[in-house]
């Protein structure tokens, strides 16, 4: 069976093709065109110019992807689209277009969980880097790769931009949620972070880099909410923005004042935020920040992974992207005695390839949805 699936849940516009069987899984094709520089410089996602962008960029990789896999879009199978958590404008966008392709070729539509594509993307296994998503419609095509079908039982963290989450699975579409986040997401806290140091965006990868060869134990950032199982974030970002006037730095977005990166206090110095030219404190203040938000996410997927009595440990989303947050929670599972598997890094933030991956398991196990079915931004993993 082959089948293609759009992801279009926030900003990134995404395509792939995957085939399976019993005896294993190829990926075709898999797409991303990332809308990233667009959204810059507002700050954040605007959700009309996403939309639009998705109508731009949708064609185009739906194209690519069919020539990639050298097949034409009405011999495929079925299609697919997540269909939320995400921006409803956004989508929409996917959604609509997977429906009418199969309308029109009066084939199956699977409408597809994002967080369970996160979710299950650490089994996708073998696979090969290709996907880049540096400029609008720069994707990539896999050549052949490999995708584990059976779902072992297991903790899985789920940490991205919009959620933080705890899910016990059981299996493909057996899931209890064990916890989430009552305040901001850990890839938000990244993302609030970095804006408050005048860093780039999406802020986990800026503060990732900043943070090597910083001493993360310089400042003691809050460990929150250790004892539950549930998440919060705010309390850390607050006292990173207290912390920044004791130590001279005026937080950007504060007094009118902005945040500057190294290169552009060079440039200019009068507007400088003094870390930017003290490279070792915003070192040290990066390591403490990101080591806070590790200990956290490593110590309660342990934690569960013993109460739900597991043997593995899954990890996923935008933030497992960070190489420290893998190492650590790699080493933790393995003094436990516990297995560990993360997503491939390029299948860690949003793409298509995961959500083809969770369509093709769901409609083996005899899953398929009903093209009347709404998106739902609000989407729960769990019901
Ligand atoms: O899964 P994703 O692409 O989109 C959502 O579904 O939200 O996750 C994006 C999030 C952003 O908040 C970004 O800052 C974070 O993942 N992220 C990272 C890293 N790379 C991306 N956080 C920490 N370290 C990274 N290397
Ligand atoms: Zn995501």
């Amino acid at each position: 069976m082959t089948v293609l699936a759009l992801e279009t849940s926030c900003d990134e516009t995404a395509v792939a093709i995957l085939r399976g069987d019993r005896s294993g899984h190829e990926l075709f094709a898999s797409e991303v065109a990332s809308q990233i520089a667009a959204h810059e410089k507002y700050g954040g996602i605007v959700p009309e110019i996403a939309s639009r962008n998705h109508l731009i960029y949708a064609p185009r990789l739906l194209d690519r992807a069919a020539s990639a896999a050298k097949t034409r879009l009405s011999e495929l199978d079925a299609f697919a689209a997540t269909t939320g958590p995400g921006l409803a404008s956004s989508l929409m966008i996917g959604a609509s277009i997977a429906k009418g392709l199969a309308i029109g070729f009066g084939k199956r539509y699977l409408g597809i969980n994002h967080l369970e594509g996160h979710l299950l993307s650490p089994f996708f296994v073998d696979a090969t880097p290709s996907s880049r998503k540096s400029e609008p419609c720069d994707g990539g095509v896999a050549s052949t790769m490999r995708a584990q079908g059976d779902i072992k039982p297991n903790v899985s963290l789920i940490a991205s931009g919009g959620h933080t989450m705890l899910v016990a699975v059981r299996g493909l579409a057996n899931y209890q949620l064990i916890g989430h986040t009552v305040d901001d997401a850990a890839g938000e806290a990244f993302d609030k972070v970095a804006k408050m140091l005048g860093l780039g965006y999406p802020g986990g990868p800026e503060i990732e880099k900043y943070a090597r060869g910083g001493d993360p134990k310089r400042f003691d950032f809050p460990r929150s909410m250790l004892g539950s199982e549930n998440f919060s974030f705010s309390g850390l970002k607050t006292a990173v923005r207290y912390l920044l006037p004791k130590i001279g730095v005026i937080p950007s977005e504060v007094e009118g004042s902005r945040g500057v990166t190294k290169e552009e206090f060079q440039r200019d110095p009068s507007t400088a935020l003094r870390f930017a030219w003290d490279n070792k404190l915003l070192a040290d203040l990066c390591a403490s920040f990101q080591q806070a938000i590790i200990d956290v996410l490593v110590t309660k997927t342990i934690e569960a992974a013993q109460k739900y009595r597991v043997d593995l440990v899954t990890i996923s989303g935008g933030v497992s992207f960070n190489q420290e947050l893998r190492r650590q929670m790699r080493d933790a599972s393995s003094r436990k005695g516990i297995e560990f598997k993360s997503a491939e890094p390029w299948l860690c933030t949003d793409n298509a390839a995961m959500i083809a991956f969770a369509a093709l398991l769901r409609l083996r196990a005899g899953f398929e949805s009903h093209v009347t079915e709404e998106i739902d931004p609000n989407l729960a993993l769990v019901l």
